[in-house]
């Protein structure tokens, strides 16, 4: 029997599968966003599962689906090994819409070819050829997000194509008798800006399924599920002083006696400039500061972090740290491991980037509260994490409904590694030198070379490891972005391309240099986030970007580091876009940071997710 998902007892209350209703079920090939496709039926109020694409006929129909959905996947559809569906699915008569990996099975199965073909990561732009089904009130020329290295090649004459792009040409086809599609982009992700008018137009026009007005509140529902998942046991939370873990904090506080909650706080030495006094201030404003407890253990993730390069590693360290000290201290305490659970505030990008979820997604980065320590627990039945099927924003709304403040819910995230994740690090004995990269003759006012540098991408729902381009040249944010696709999709050996906006040496000379993670060198990147974090405050701008990172990287011309600022836009964290700053908010943090001693250079990353992820490890 397939495991399947149906989602908290929250989601499924408000749309429960009434037959007379209709629903869909989604068939999981391993997508990064296969759940993010579930949650955009859901909030049309539609009954949504998934379930493994192995899942048999007999086991999808007990949901009475009235459409099906095939979800994106790492997978290549002709390798030997790709995971396919059972092939009646499309005897059932049900309609069918397959999504990038999806579009592609299906449209295989239909007789059409498919192959390596133009790489497309990011935003494309979508023409419509036929827009009275899927498209039907959309226009006819639309921004849509891409994130794939295969393509349908060309179509058999039963099939319509309905849409293309400019590198493309079957960017979404239909059987319409059969009431089959297919899309290569994805419509679930919020940057597709019609992605959800195409999903109704699936859903609502093409199933015929009715949406369920009878929703229940789901706060009530929230913390009669922590009740029941908690009985009569106790929580022992570790709280990061972000978004996530204090809203999970607050929800369990809410529906558990004081007595049964105690919160830790660990500083690990890698927090940002005043990250611990906030969260003290914030859990008093909650009124929960007498169940918090804080310890410092920066000796022990420093140490344990010494000469660690490869970000796998160091996630993995940084997990394994947190559960030695949760344990260390729950038996300071007193707590017997027996009668309580370890609380987090886990939310759904962690478990899905970190390849959980219905188990084919790959693994782009192991977040902290996914390390092997804590999934062994968690196989135990000993973490309570009341968040874990949510997105930021919808974590963001529950904590507005509880009542915490906006300075807290608005936070930009943190990610719980925090700076040892912003601070690359190179074991190389030597300098390795930067090596030059022919531009295409349109972009002749920029040069550009290749750092032996990498950093982590997502890249047709699979982890990447690569290079960085840095270019020297105007901050004309359209030409940047092009720049930007046009290297990243023509070259496998690059993610992501960031542009140097202070530092006057030439380029050509720049060398990536021997590097670990010293106190130093956290020091000094704590100093640059702070002057970036401060400028977007005093110009009123904290709330016009999602998310801000500062990273610190091993680059320079006389064995110094430069900062790289990374301020995105985001949804819900699964796709970005790199903001764009007004050049004089650029320039005054740019003029800050390039005078802290041992900073060489300021560059501003100008890659999207996909190709590149918003952290760089
Ligand atoms: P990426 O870098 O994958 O990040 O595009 C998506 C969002 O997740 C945050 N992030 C983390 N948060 N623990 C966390 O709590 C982690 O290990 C972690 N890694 C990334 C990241 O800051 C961004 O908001």
């Amino acid at each position: 029997m397939a495991e399947i998902q149906t989602g908290t007892k929250m989601q499924q209350e408000g749309s429960k599968p009434k037959s007379e209703l209709g629903g869909i079920v989604v068939l999981d090939f391993g997508g990064q966003y296969t759940q993010l496709i579930a949650r955009r039926i859901r909030e049309q109020r539609v009954f949504s599962a998934i379930v493994p694409c192995t899942a048999s006929v007999k086991e999808i129909l007990q949901f009475e689906p009235a459409g099906i959905v095939l979800s994106g996947g790492p997978s290549s559809v002709y390798d030997s090994d790709a995971p396919k569906c059972d092939p009646s699915v499309l005897a059932t008569g049900i309609p069918v819409l397959g999504i990038c990996y999806g579009h592609q099975l299906l449209a295989m199965h239909l007789g059409a070819e498919v192959k390596p073909g133009e790489r497309e990561f990011g935003l494309s732009r979508l023409s419509i050829t036929e827009g009275d089904s899927l498209f039907r009130d959309t226009p006819a020329i639309q921004k849509v997000w891409m994130s794939h290295s295969d393509s349908v090649e060309s179509l058999p004459a039963n099939l319509l194509p309905l849409a293309t792009t400019e590198r493309c040409g079957v960017a979404a086809f239909a059987d319409l008798d059969r009431k089959l599609f297919g899309v290569q982009f994805h419509p679930e992700v919020s940057h597709s800006e019609h992605g959800l008018a195409i999903l109704r137009n699936f859903g609502i026009g093409v199933c015929g399924i009715r949406p369920d007005v009878s929703a229940t509140t789901r706060l009530s529902l929230l913390e009669e599920e922590i009740r029941e998942k908690v009985a009569d046991k106790s929580v022992f939370f570790l709280v990061s002083g972000g978004v996530d873990s204090s809203v999970a904090f607050a929800l369990c506080a809410r529906a558990l006696p004081a007595g049964r909650m105690l919160g830790l706080y660990v500083d690990t030495g890698l927090m940002r400039e005043g990250e611990t006094e906030e969260l003290r201030q914030s859990f008093r404003r909650l009124g929960l500061h007498e169940q918090l407890r804080v310890r410092d253990e920066s000796a022990r993730f420093l140490g344990a972090l010494e000469g660690v390069v490869d970000p796998e590693k160091k996630r993995q360290i940084i997990g394994r740290s947190f559960v030695e000290v949760q344990a260390e201290a729950m038996r300071e305490y007193g707590i017997d491991e027996a009668k309580w659970l370890l609380g987090q505030g886990t939310i759904y990008p962690d478990t899905i980037e970190s390849g959980g979820g219905a188990g084919r997604a790959a693994v782009i980065k192991t977040h902290h509260n996914r390390c092997a320590e804590v999934v062994a627990l968690l196989e135990k039945g000993q973490v309570i994490e009341p968040l874990a099927e949510f997105y930021k924003d919808e974590v963001r709304e529950i904590g507005r409904e509880i009542g915490l403040d906006a300075a807290l819910t608005n936070r930009w995230p943190f990610p719980g590694p925090g700076l040892a994740i912003r601070i690359l690090c190179n074991k190389a004995k030597d300098a390795r030198a930067a090596r030059p990269v022919r531009l295409a003759t349109d972009f002749a006012e920029y040069r550009a070379v290749r750092l032996p540098l990498k950093s982590v991408g997502v890249q047709g729902d699979g982890r990447t490891y690569r290079e960085v381009v840095a270019l020297d040249g105007p901050l004309e944010y359209s030409t940047l972005h092009k720049i930007s696709s046009d290297l990243c999709n023509l070259r496998t050996s690059v993610n992501r391309v960031i542009v140097r906006i202070a530092g006057d040496w030439e380029l050509a000379e720049a060398r990536v240099y021997p590097s670990g993670l010293t106190r130093e060198r956290v020091a000094t990147l704590r100093k640059a986030d702070w002057i970036a974090r401060s400028i977007m405050h005093d110009a009123g701008m904290t709330d016009s970007v999602w998310q801000f990172p500062v990273i610190l990287i091993p680059v320079g011309h006389k064995v110094g580091d430069s900062v790289v600022l990374r301020p995105v836009n985001s949804v819900d964290g699964m796709t970005a876009n790199s903001a764009r700053l007004p050049f004089e908010v650029l320039d005054s943090m740019a003029e800050k940071i390039v005078d802290l001693p041992g900073v060489e250079a300021v560059f501003l990353d100008c890659t999207d997710k996909p190709p590149a992820t918003i952290e760089w490890e």
